[in-house]
């Protein structure tokens, strides 16, 4: 990150006194290293997740505050919105993996995985835009990933069919709304070590073999760490992305070609 971001972001705090990040999944994995990220450039930054105990570990950490929002229940979403006067980053991380087949995805796995996945970025959207339409300013990411349209991956129907559909609401909110001040982009990224990548593994009949498979499509030899989407993350939210809108940004270690 270099300095000059660093003070671009500052100097962008001018307007309120600080740069406002609103995000959620926040108590661990890329959320919570985008939350760390965030507020070392100095941004004031409400972290939420549904898991209020491990949301508390980042409580005392300069900038951050902490809050337990379910961003599928929309009246939470609705109470998150009323508390902040002004947003300048809105950051749609929640995100869950379904494993299996189309042949393996019941009703109710898909109609989880699209109101986790896909619902709660339209919830959290349509909450922060009026606010962000009120200043003529303001900046959404959406957590997306290579499996989705970019790339087919094996065992992850729904899970890429709502990836698919974040990437196509992100260029639908840049298109809209990009005349009013307000851009859009989403972060695809590849196979990212965080706990839940962990369980995952875990959960599988046979987790060293399930490891094995998980490192043998990696072409650089390794997993992505949360650092590097953080990092990622951070520019997107920064005035020195102000030209990007409407794009997916990859981070794949190369694993879609
Ligand atoms: N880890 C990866 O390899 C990878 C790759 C590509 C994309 N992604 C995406 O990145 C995002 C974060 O994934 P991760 O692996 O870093 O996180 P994770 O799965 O480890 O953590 C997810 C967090 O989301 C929270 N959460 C779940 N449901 C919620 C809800 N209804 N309301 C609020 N919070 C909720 C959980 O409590 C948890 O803290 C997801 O959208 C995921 O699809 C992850």
């Amino acid at each position: 990150i270099s300095r000059a971001k660093t003070s671009e972001l500052v100097d962008r705090t001018k307007e309120h006194g600080y740069n406002l990040i609103v995000l959620s999944a926040a108590a661990q994995g890329i959320g919570r290293a985008a939350a760390m990220a965030f507020a070392k450039e100095g941004a004031q930054v409400t972290a939420t997740d549904i898991n209020g105990e491990k949301l508390k570990e980042l409580d005392g950490i300069q900038g951050i505050r902490t809050k337990v929002v379910d961003v599928t229940k929309k009246d939470q979403v609705e109470a998150l919105a009323k508390e902040h006067d002004h947003v300048d980053v809105l950051f749609n991380v929640a995100g869950f993996v379904h494993h299996g087949t189309i042949l393996d995805c019941e009703e109710d796995d898909w109609d989880f995985t699209m109101n986790v996945n896909v619902r709660s970025m339209y919830l959290m959207s349509k909450a922060f835009l009026p606010k962000m339409l009120a200043k003529k300013s303001g900046n959404i990411i959406n957590m997306a990933s290579v499996a989705s349209s970019i790339k087919g991956v094996v065992k992850r129907c729904v899970y890429s069919t709502s990836k698919a559909a974040v990437i196509g609401l992100t260029k639908s909110i840049a298109a809209d709304f990009i005349e009013q001040g307000i851009r859009c982009n989403c972060v695809c990224p590849g196979t990212v070590d965080t706990p839940s990548l962990r369980g995952r593994i875990q959960a599988q009949p046979d987790p060293e073999q399930a490891y094995k498979d998980f490192m043998a499509r990696q072409k650089t030899g390794r997993l992505c760490t949360a650092e590097e989407v953080a990092h990622l993350c951070v520019y997107l939210a920064s005035d020195e992305s102000a030209y990007v809108t409407g794009t997916e940004h990859i981070i794949d270690g190369g694993w879609r070609l």
